[in-house]
């Protein structure tokens, strides 16, 4: 903690989250929430909610939720002890600068000065693109027919012939040799000393959701190679959280978000008027930058590359773009190549044509797919339908699955009856899915024993939130100490204290995280409705199952911890008598 509890808590109290966020979102209330247009993702009508009595927010369309802190950390993109000065300063709380471990301000210092160091070379790499050495630059991006307007919009410059000019200026401007390598705008070797890593290319500055520049990539003006050079990870520049022009696109609300290889493309399509136009950087699309995107739509297409790279690129961004639950949509750019050359061709109207009609990307999966297969030969066809059967097990819940086999059973001339005898066979087989079992949610299930743990310490912590009142009746059998993810353990502490206490914070709790995501799960835990429609006696049974699995996974736990010390094994021997007492006890909700 950078700052003490007391002192976080006092400037969280002191700023009235109603208030705060009517500074940047309309607010409206509704019974005893307030409800607006949620900042953090694109929609039409309201479902970001405030509370004013738990001083947090929540929003049912993307899950963005949080105390104040998290609010103004997500939004401005502050770190958390950003976000506690600025709102210590709209209060008038004075901080005590000494408070801070030394450690936690060395490393926010140092991201605050590799922050500036990037953003002072960026400016030089522009300024460099409108001086006399840049020339060749700048004619290298008219050429490319990227607008005067485009290339301030991106920030777009020039490295200079010289070798060490660079590393010069910054230098005279102060900055030590050290941070300005540690950025990675240099390098030192025998021959040469500090030298500039970027010279002769046209720069590209990597700017994150808030417009910091983050990295570089440099582009050699013509073929030589490597065609771009990026600027290295450094404490600043994470390659698989950040996504080139989504400073830009969070903003688009044009429904979707496209994604595609390159950084021209971006460009080239912000530049036509498709500003929800995102890359990658230089390295393959990550599940970090799906969570991401994920934050802001629910759709992308993709719009990559035309040749085999692109579609083997395409095929595994689309598995990567399921697994966060998004939907996923193919671009065909036929006969271009990418999305630069489409558009210099064809125009903004004939992209607009192709985004409507973006194919579904399982349709694009097994179109090339099909490709492996001679159709004309029933041998190989064959093959090709077992394929397609294979791949329809995938659709876990079933009415999207026979929506699915219905539509690709008249595509490729399949009977449907055969069809989908085909899918049960397999997934009988494979015990993928079946018709009977399946969860009822349309929403995607991460499972797994590490997930399904999670889960059930996580409901638990709901039920407590929805009913405090059966703390006082599983005390006796449920600690802290059960809960072995180290979140909910941290949130279980401090809420089983508060609960005993017979106060209810949530908002506070979250104030223990100091990262984004953490305080978003945080917050989740006591905005998830667990009740589900049934009777008093099927939620009791519910919640039963609940405190003994939590139970019993914290006894396997701490058996299979190394090294057990007397205490360990109390605890072991205690949580068995705990297990078998509560197996056998019945918890009311009365
Ligand atoms: N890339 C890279 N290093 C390379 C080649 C490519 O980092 N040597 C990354 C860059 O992020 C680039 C993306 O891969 O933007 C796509 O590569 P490519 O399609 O070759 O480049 P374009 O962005 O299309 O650039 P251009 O149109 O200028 O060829
Ligand atoms: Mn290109």
């Amino acid at each position: 903690m950078y700052y003490p509890d007391e002192l976080v808590e006092e400037v969280r109290m002191k700023n009235d989250i109603v208030e705060v966020i009517s500074g940047y979102v309309k607010l409206q209330k509704k019974g005893s929430s307030h409800f607006g247009l949620c900042p953090f993702h694109n929609e039409k009508s309201p479902s970001f909610s405030v509370s004013q009595g738990r001083q947090m927010y929540y929003c049912f369309g993307c899950g963005a939720g949080g105390n104040v802190f998290t609010f103004i950390m997500e939004y401005e993109n502050f770190s958390f002890p950003e976000a506690v000065k600025h709102l210590a300063q709209r209060a008038g709380v004075t901080l005590p600068e000494a408070e801070y471990n030394e450690e936690a301000r060395r490393k926010e210092s140092r991201r605050a000065k590799l922050l500036e160091v990037n953003k002072e070379a960026a400016k030089y790499f522009f300024y460099q693109l409108r001086g006399k050495n840049g020339q060749a630059g700048y004619q290298y991006l008219k050429k490319r027919k990227l607008s005067e307007e485009t290339i301030h919009r991106f920030g777009l410059g020039f490295s200079n012939m010289a070798g060490d000019d660079l590393t010069r200026y910054l230098k005279s401007k102060g900055y030590e040799d050290k941070l300005v390598q540690e950025a990675g705008l240099a390098s030192y070797d025998e021959k040469y000393g500090l030298h500039d890593k970027f010279w002769n290319r046209v720069m590209f500055p990597i700017q994150d959701i808030n417009g910091k520049v983050i990295g570089f990539g440099g582009r050699v003006m013509g073929d030589g190679k490597p065609k771009y050079l990026n600027s290295p990870e450094t404490m600043i520049f994470d390659k698989s959280r950040n996504l080139y022009g989504l400073n830009f696109a969070r903003t688009a609300k044009a429904g979707h978000i496209i994604l595609c290889e390159g950084y021209m493309d971006v460009i080239a399509m912000h530049q036509a008027g498709f500003s929800q136009a995102v890359a990658s950087l230089g390295t393959s699309f990550t599940a970090g930058q799906a969570n991401l995107l994920g934050r802001y739509t629910k759709e992308v297409i993709l719009a990559y590359d035309s040749d085999g790279a692109g579609v083997g690129a395409a095929l595994r961004a689309i598995g990567i773009l399921k697994e966060a639950g998004l939907t996923g949509k193919v671009l065909n750019l036929e006969p271009y190549k990418d999305p630069d050359e489409f558009m210099k061709n064809l125009g903004q109207e004939a992209f607009m044509e192709r985004i409507r009609q973006a194919e579904n990307s399982f349709f694009f999966e097994l179109r090339m797919l099909q490709r492996d297969f001679d159709l004309r030969d029933p041998e190989s066809k064959t093959k090709f339908h077992r394929e397609i059967a294979r791949k329809l097990c995938s659709f876990t819940e079933e009415v999207e699955r026979e929506n699915y086999i219905e539509a690709v059973a008249e595509k490729y001339h399949i009977g449907f009856e055969n069809l989908r005898k085909l899918v049960f066979t397999y997934a009988a087989q494979t015990g993928m899915a079946s018709s009977a079992v399946r969860p009822k949610s349309g929403v995607r299930k991460k499972s797994g024993p590490e997930e399904n743990v999670k889960k059930t310490q996580r409901l638990l912590l709901t039920w407590l939130v929805e009913e405090p009142a059966i703390y006082g009746k599983i005390k006796k059998y449920i600690s802290p100490e059960d809960f072995t993810g180290d979140l909910y353990k941290k949130i279980a502490v401090k809420f089983f204290e508060d609960l005993e206490a017979g106060a209810f914070n949530p908002a506070a709790i979250i104030s223990l995280f100091t990262e984004e995501e953490e305080q978003r799960e945080a917050a989740g835990v006591f905005n998830t409705k667990i009740r589900q429609p049934g009777t008093r006696a099927e939620q009791e049974k519910a919640l039963h199952d609940i405190l003994v699995a939590v139970k019993r996974n914290s006894l396997a736990y701490a058996s299979s911890q190394p090294g057990t010390d007397i205490l360990a094994l109390n605890r072991v021997i205690e949580g068995k008598k705990a297990l078998e007492e509560l197996s056998k006890t019945h918890i009311s909700l009365d």
